[in-house]
């Protein structure tokens, strides 16, 4: 090999210090474990599981610093030491004002929704999130999703699909009036899309004009140091600036925040509400109380606020994140050289397997996604989610949505799996891949009145 061939791989910036057992087991004891689950994922019992890429929610290995903070925590009911450190992490690293800790992402939408939104009132928003939406749609509100068209495609390789279609918000400002629309809700690395991030220049077209109208942009900033991750990757102007610098600039187009800590901010549980507004962060407060606890610890343990404070620190090191997005694109291509048909381009927290592709003889209303996941279990223990029509639910008059994307997501933990790993896991897939045709769809049997993919059930066709 000549020199110049040699290509400088991405790896860990950390070893490991301690390991977690796994059990192994046989592909008769995991077809009984996937039927008495009702063919949900997320009705598995972790401990038969092998590889678990159900979420990267709270799945993240912490370092030796984060567990050592843990014992600095100060438990105290009011005023805790661990509080003002957490306070501190966020306004140095997002500069947000004011912050209300929660129990976790969706404590902090319950609030923020009830705050902002009236009856009649229209949501924005590039794409859709489960609990977001619902948090929205039980606050009185109606999401509209005004994401470009290439994040519905996935075999668009835009470089920027989390990107709002500005043509699309005006139609909806038109409509409604912007006086219906208390705020546009942006995530950024936007999840359901795949994990596709949104360019600083059209967070920038979209801060001028909705200042022009006085109307809010809420940041769903569950994993915005991977959304930067690519912008430093991928856009003009960037390539020199760090993860760090790129955030703190993403906030500032922002007015506030809500943030599931159990992502990017490499902890266990919990989350935020961040506002630069005076008046809503009085009312936060307060209702804080109601629903989480005092609001100087929002239903967690002093020790977990410790733990976010080191984790968001350790998010936005430029090493951490090229290995941990190093590890996603390694698995995606290694998925590719099988041909299994994924999300284009690679994302930044999983791969997302496109299940409509993958099993073209079943209709959507024979669950693809969630079939595929179940076969991948079958097949090697891997556990994964489904991100297709049973996700989407229903409407409000009780059809069924039916999203564009049927996926299969691969969601990868961070700091917790080997690259053999991902070897594992993408010839699990393609195995799966070779008797495709002989795979056969579910029905639902039971399904829940909210996010009924946590608990729905079905059986074999
Ligand atoms: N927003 C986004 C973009 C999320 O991905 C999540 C959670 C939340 C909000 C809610 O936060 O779970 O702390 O209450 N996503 C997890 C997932 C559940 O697996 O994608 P939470």
């Amino acid at each position: 090999m000549k020199k110049s061939d040699i290509k400088h791989s991405w790896a860990e910036p950390y070893k490991i210090k301690m390991v977690e057992l796994l059990k192994m087991t046989t592909k008769q004891q995991r077809i009984k474990a996937i039927k008495e689950a009702g063919y949900n994922t997320f009705l598995l019992k972790s401990e038969d599981v092998y590889i678990d890429l159900l979420t990267d929610s709270g799945t993240n290995a912490m370092s030796d610093i984060q567990w050592a903070a843990l014992m600095l925590g100060d438990e105290a009911y009011a005023g805790s030491k661990s509080y003002y450190k957490l306070e501190a992490a966020i306004q140095k690293y997002y500069g947000y004002k004011y912050i209300v800790p929660t129990h976790q992402g969706r404590a902090a939408e319950n609030i923020l929704s009830k705050i902002l939104i009236k009856k009649g009132d229209v949501i924005p928003g590039n794409m859709y999130f489960t609990t977001t939406r619902l948090h929205q749609e039980l606050a009185g509100g109606t999401f509209t999703d005004i994401i470009i068209d290439e994040a519905h495609d996935p075999y668009s390789d835009h470089p920027f699909k989390g990107n709002v279609d500005m043509a699309k918000l005006e139609k909806v400002v038109k409509k409604y009036g912007a006086k219906k629309i208390p705020y546009i809700s942006i995530a950024t690395n936007v999840n359901m899309a795949g994990g596709q991030p949104v360019s600083m220049a059209n967070l920038k077209e979209l801060r001028a004009y909705t200042k022009k109208l006085g109307i809010r942009i809420i940041h769903d900033m569950t994993r915005v140091a991977e959304n930067a991750y690519f912008i430093q990757q991928r856009e003009k102007g960037y390539a020199k600036k760090s993860i760090k610098d790129i955030v703190k600039e993403i906030c500032s187009l922002t007015d506030g925040a809500t943030m599931s800590a159990k992502k990017d901010a490499l902890v266990n549980i919990g989350g935020f509400m961040a506002t630069n507004e005076w008046d809503v962060f009085e009312e936060a407060r307060n209702m804080v109380v109601v629903y989480e606890g005092l609001h100087t610890y929002g239903g967690l343990a002093g020790r977990d606020m410790e733990a976010i404070a080191v984790g968001i620190a350790e998010s936005l090191d430029d090493n951490h994140q090229r290995a941990r997005i190093g590890q996603v694109e390694y698995l995606g291509h290694k998925m590719m050289e099988y041909n299994v048909p994924i999300v284009q381009p690679i994302g930044g927290h999983g791969i997302f397997v496109d299940a409509k592709k993958f099993l073209p003889h079943l209709t959507q209303d024979q669950f693809p996604a969630q079939t595929l996941a179940a076969e991948v279990y079958i097949d090697s223990g891997v556990r994964t989610m489904e991100r297709g029509i049973v996700s989407a639910g229903r409407k409000a008059n009780g059809e069924n949505y039916y999203p564009k994307l049927e996926l299969v997501r691969f969601t990868m933990p961070r700091r917790v799996y080997t690259q053999a790993h991902m070897d594992v896991i993408a010839e699990s897939v393609a195995s799966v891949y070779e008797r495709r045709n002989s795979i056969k769809g579910l029905k639902m049997v039971y399904e829940p009145k909210y996010l009924r993919f946590f608990q729905a059930k079905f059986e074999k066709l």
